[in-house]
């Protein structure tokens, strides 16, 4: 079987962790410093935050800039999280449609949702695909907007030779496994504002200024010290999972584009992908079958694919109730035919040529 992650740890990851448990230092501490320092210095920002995972870094950025009622532009193509925290920090998320080739927040559509209220947009660098950074800042600079940038799947990405997670306001990272780096559940946020960085650390841990005294609202959102230990160990292999990756991917684009009615991610100018996921849109027509068909002869054939994401967060219930005439066709587009196959740091190349013939084979057997 050929599945879509490779979540194992090395030996040294694990006895990171024992040695942690050993020394009893189970909350927050001095591992999760080192974790934040090295990661911070890996990355080139200024400050990096550690926090309970991926949803937290969203939900704590988005309650350090937002008034009640702000509103934030959002990609609907995307994990919930980018945009429920917005709900839950008491802004209003705006959706927003995506470019149908890099799979990215649309300026053009975000334009058009510009309010008064309007104060922040969410760039999300899609399956670790960077978004056009240097034009995402010159809008936001022409609507006075902040930026809080979704890096969950881009860990690895760069711009213009630079790290995501160098550019300003805030950057939120996830180490869910099965992302590029992973240690259970964990987050980080970058930043190069030194408020911003002490009013997160606060809000990380009740608001509390001071023992038991509380100048802010936050929550309980910590990392432990056994997850920072895992992280730091990840962090050092990080390149090299990166490689195979791109290895990974290179292959693919060259070999899946080939194939009609196979359209794979396009990669934004001067970014470099760090490919979380790979992903094509099936054309039914020019391919033969529907994505949902693909899927599933592929899985006869061993080879294990998803779809992120089967709707857009815009048609998702919770939301649709608010936001019922809300039409974002090349968000729906995506979702009806969007296909996600293995790309992941433990795939041989033999498995990479398996999962391009047995594309093949489904295309001559309809
Ligand atoms: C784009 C995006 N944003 C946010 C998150 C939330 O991260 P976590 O699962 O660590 O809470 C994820 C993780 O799945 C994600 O893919």
């Amino acid at each position: 079987m050929i599945h879509m992650a490779e979540i194992k740890l090395m030996e040294r990851e694990i006895e990171a962790a024992v040695r942690v448990l050993r020394s009893g230092e189970l909350r927050q501490g001095k591992e999760c410093e080192r974790f934040e320092a090295e990661f911070a210095e890996k990355v080139g920002s200024r400050y990096a935050v550690t926090c309970a995972n991926g949803t937290a870094a969203l939900h704590l950025s988005y309650m350090t800039i937002l008034e009640p009622g702000d509103e934030v532009l959002v990609p609907s193509f995307t994990f919930f999280a980018t945009c429920s925290m917005v709900v839950m920090a008491q802004g209003k998320p705006v959706f927003c449609d995506i470019d149908p080739e890099t799979f990215l927040i649309d300026l053009k559509d975000a334009e058009k949702k510009i309010t008064s209220k309007t104060r922040a947009i969410v760039p999300v660098h899609l399956f670790g695909n960077p978004c056009d950074i240097d034009r995402i800042v010159t809008f936001a600079k022409k609507h006075n907007l902040k930026i809080v940038w979704d890096a969950a799947q881009a860990h690895g990405a760069t711009y213009k030779g630079k790290d995501v997670g160098a550019f300003d306001e805030l950057v939120c990272y996830s180490f869910y496994p099965s992302k590029n780096m992973f240690v259970g559940e964990g987050g980080m946020i970058c930043t190069n504002d030194t408020q911003l960085y002490e009013k997160l650390r606060y809000m990380r841990t009740h608001g509390q200024t001071g023992k038991y005294y509380h100048t802010m609202w936050g929550l309980n959102y910590r990392m432990t010290d056994v997850e920072a230990a895992i992280g730091k160990e990840q962090l050092k292999r990080l390149d090299e999972m990166l490689s195979v990756r791109r290895r990974n991917a290179e292959f693919l684009n060259k070999r899946l584009a080939a194939i009609p009615g196979i359209r794979p991610q396009k990669v934004t100018s001067y970014g470099e992908h760090a490919w979380h996921q790979y992903s094509v849109i099936v054309n039914k027509e020019e391919f033969g079958c529907s994505r949902d068909a693909l899927s599933k002869q592929l899985g006869e054939k061993g080879i294990v694919t998803a779809v992120h994401y089967p709707k857009g967060v815009h048609q998702q219930p919770v939301f649709k109730e608010q936001d019922e005439k809300i039409s974002l066709p090349n968000t729906e587009y995506a979702a009806e035919n969007i296909l996600s196959v293995p790309v992941h740091h433990g795939l041989s190349q033999s498995d990479i040529e398996r999962i391009v013939e047995a594309i093949h084979e489904v295309r001559q057997e309809f």
